[in-house]
């Protein structure tokens, strides 16, 4: 092919690429009302393994939920449905991100408990978490990170669902000369992340919520989210809204001095992706931050860490940390309404990291294992 050919070809998908992006931006103007948990008779929570550690951390993850939530299962409100071949062996055979029967299996739950998969770095398979964020249209990612002797409190609201994320793998090139990727930014899309921060600082007394991007250099996309965020901001007068660029957001969070100052963020898609993990360690490591994906019909409950490959390599998987996956388990108890129950995890999740801390795991051969954690935990529930 020549220069001229892949320029042309390149033109034509970034034409259908817009004309999708229009079409998506068009559908989310409509919305949709949230799932009334409450009036469900019957919740199915779904439980997928996934890679690496996965397996092995949701073992436990599955056991927690099961004596959570005995009572509500064994009446057959809720009802725990494993899914099965969301493996990256599968994933790569059949070249498909999210195969299309356990994406079917997916859309029959309310809720999914998600171990890591593994992202295949370069060629084409996306990554299973992009396509089941936008597949399920969970456009909510919801961090939170504690750090309560240093009065860290803080909540990040990342977009989840466009940003640079959504056509990460499907830029142009022309090889060996030179790449493009593309970054979105939509009006409905931003707007609702935005009412999400918002709504959050409003009903749990928090009085500033920080936007922060680098729109001083992505003036279209992070220029037009800053805007978003503001316009709704607006809606919420005691709430003090700040612009924050991503860098100095960054050197902010190691900052002693002022870093407990902050309480809600709310940012494009790849800041948040990569300042939640500096967060999390900042709370003792990534392996203890729950994460929630969530959407108006389908929410997805996640450790925010990835697959450990080399701790797989090592031989060390049975000491992975099974705490950022209890934390997702916490947060997916509250989110389907049985907010005692979720309330007790909570509060037996900080006894065993935070305060007594009788078995730890370090994810090394020298620290306890995922199971000897899990029944530290489960016996205190
Ligand atoms: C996360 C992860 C994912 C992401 C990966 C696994 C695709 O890092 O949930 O933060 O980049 O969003
Ligand atoms: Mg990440």
């Amino acid at each position: 092919m020549t220069n001229k050919d892949y320029i042309e070809k390149a033109c034509q998908q970034f034409k259908s690429l817009m004309e999708e992006q229009l079409e998506r931006q068009e559908r989310m103007e409509t919305g949709s009302a949230p799932k009334d948990f409450a009036a469900m008779e019957k919740i199915t929570i779904g439980i997928v393994g996934g890679d690496g550690i996965g397996p092995i951390i949701m073992e436990q993850a599955e056991r927690l939920l099961r004596v959570s939530l005995a009572e509500e299962i064994s009446a057959g409100r809720i009802v725990l449905k494993q899914i099965e071949g969301l493996t990256i062996e599968n994933r790569t055979a059949l070249g498909k991100a999210v195969p299309d029967d356990v994406l079917a299996a997916i859309k029959e739950c309310d809720v999914l408990l998600k171990g890591p998969t593994t992202t295949p770095k370069g060629g084409t398979l996306e990554s299973a978490n992009v396509t089941l964020r936008r597949e399920l249209d969970l456009y909510a990612n919801v961090r939170p990170v504690q750090v309560p002797e240093e009065g860290i409190d803080w909540i990040f609201y990342r977009e989840n669902t466009e940003g640079e994320y959504v056509l990460g793998s499907r830029g142009v090139e022309i090889p060996g000369k030179l790449s493009m990727d593309f970054k979105v930014t939509t009006e409905a899309g931003t707007r609702r992340i935005a009412k999400a921060a918002f709504d959050y600082a409003a009903a749990n007394g928090k009085d500033n919520v920080a936007i922060v991007t680098k729109a001083n250099i992505m003036k279209k996309t992070d220029g037009n989210f800053t805007r978003i965020c503001h316009e709704v901001a607006a809606d919420y007068p005691g709430i003090k809204a700040d612009d924050w660029y991503i860098d100095i957001m960054t050197a902010n969070l190691v900052n002693k001095d002022i870093r407990s100052s902050f309480q809600v963020f709310v940012l494009p898609n790849l800041y948040g992706d990569i300042i939640t993990d500096e967060a999390a360690e900042i709370q003792g490591g990534v392996g203890t931050a729950g994460s929630a994906n969530m959407g108006d019909q389908y929410a997805m409950f996640e450790a925010i860490h990835g697959s450990a490959p080399r701790m797989m390599e090592d031989g060390l998987g049975d000491y992975a940390n099974p705490s950022s996956i209890f934390k997702a388990a916490e947060m997916m108890i509250r989110h389907i309404g049985f907010t005692a129950k979720a309330d007790k995890l909570a509060a037996v999740l900080e006894e065993c990291c935070e305060k007594e801390k009788k078995v730890v795991v370090t994810g090394f051969a020298d620290g306890a294992t995922c199971k000897a954690f899990a029944d530290y935990v489960i016996g205190k529930l």
